[in-house]
């Protein structure tokens, strides 16, 4: 029996968040440029939201970029907007002919006038959908994202406006970039790095690990789909023991 036909579709996570890495390792793996792997990589972006929409994955978060990526040689950095810009353009169409509501978390205003305006008009294109919504985490990281929530909401209570008493978890959370996005149950990392680099701290508290060695332009559906049925495999005990689960 293949993967897919393992997953339990009552038992799906509903948001998966990825870290696709290892795009460098791969071209050098085959004497090619860098850039070549995160070209290749694209195809891999196109398939696991194909497999997410295939299973019914509702939310799919990918980091595409980390604030920390910016200290990468400018001629990469250069070549990874330009593959972000033409990436979307190229594939607005086929998120509406998927259904895909496409979203953007992290620095959006440091990014390219070119890439934030053809974001923006994606965004607006594929709003309506409601099948997935696909989140590109670019120029994020959590530290960043936890740090401007905090500034939020210290000048609420500085203005007044909030009280010290009414800082829930809730009100902590609809301050990040996920708002209305709910916290992943699973999270994949690519390339056999075991850290998360900065990735959804807030959101992860919670969330299930899976790291596999594939590099990510070799990671496809079934890859993805070997790392629901893992995930299903698990007991989320959540601080309780396994006798109070039913
Ligand atoms: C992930 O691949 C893509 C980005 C971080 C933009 P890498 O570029 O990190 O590839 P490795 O880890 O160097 O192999
Ligand atoms: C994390 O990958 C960021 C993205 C996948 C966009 P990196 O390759 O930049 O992370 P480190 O440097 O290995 O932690
Ligand atoms: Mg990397």
């Amino acid at each position: 029996m293949g993967f897919k036909e393992q997953i339990d579709v009552n038992r799906l996570p509903k948001h998966i968040a990825i870290i696709m890495d290892g795009n460098g390792r791969w071209a050098k793996n085959q004497g090619k440029m860098r850039i070549f792997g995160h070209e290749q990589g694209v195809l891999s972006v196109k398939d696991i939201v194909e497999g997410c929409v295939d299973v019914g994955i509702e939310f799919l978060t990918l980091y595409a970029f980390s604030t920390e990526n910016w200290h990468r040689p400018k001629e990469e950095v250069d070549a990874l907007m330009q593959i972000l810009i033409s990436t979307i353009n190229k594939e607005t169409e086929t998120l509406n002919k998927n259904k895909v509501k496409l979203n953007a978390i992290g620095d959006i205003e440091s990014l390219p006038q070119e890439c934030i305006d053809d974001l923006n008009e994606a965004m607006g294109k594929t709003a309506h959908n409601t099948k997935c919504t696909l989140t590109l985490a670019l120029s994020y990281s959590a530290k960043w994202e936890i740090l401007a929530a905090t500034k939020k909401i210290a000048q609420s209570v500085k203005e007044n406006t909030l009280q010290v008493d009414q800082i829930t978890e809730e009100l902590f959370a609809s301050k990040l970039t996920t708002v209305n996005i709910p916290d992943p149950e699973l999270m994949i990392r690519t390339s056999g790095e075991h850290r998360i680099s900065n990735y959804l701290l807030w959101q992860m508290a919670y969330t299930e690990f899976y790291f596999t060695d594939v590099l990510w332009p070799d990671f496809r559906r079934k890859d993805l789909f070997e790392a629901i049925v893992d995930y299903q495999k698990r007991e989320r005990r959540f601080g309780k023991i396994s006798e109070q689960l039913n």
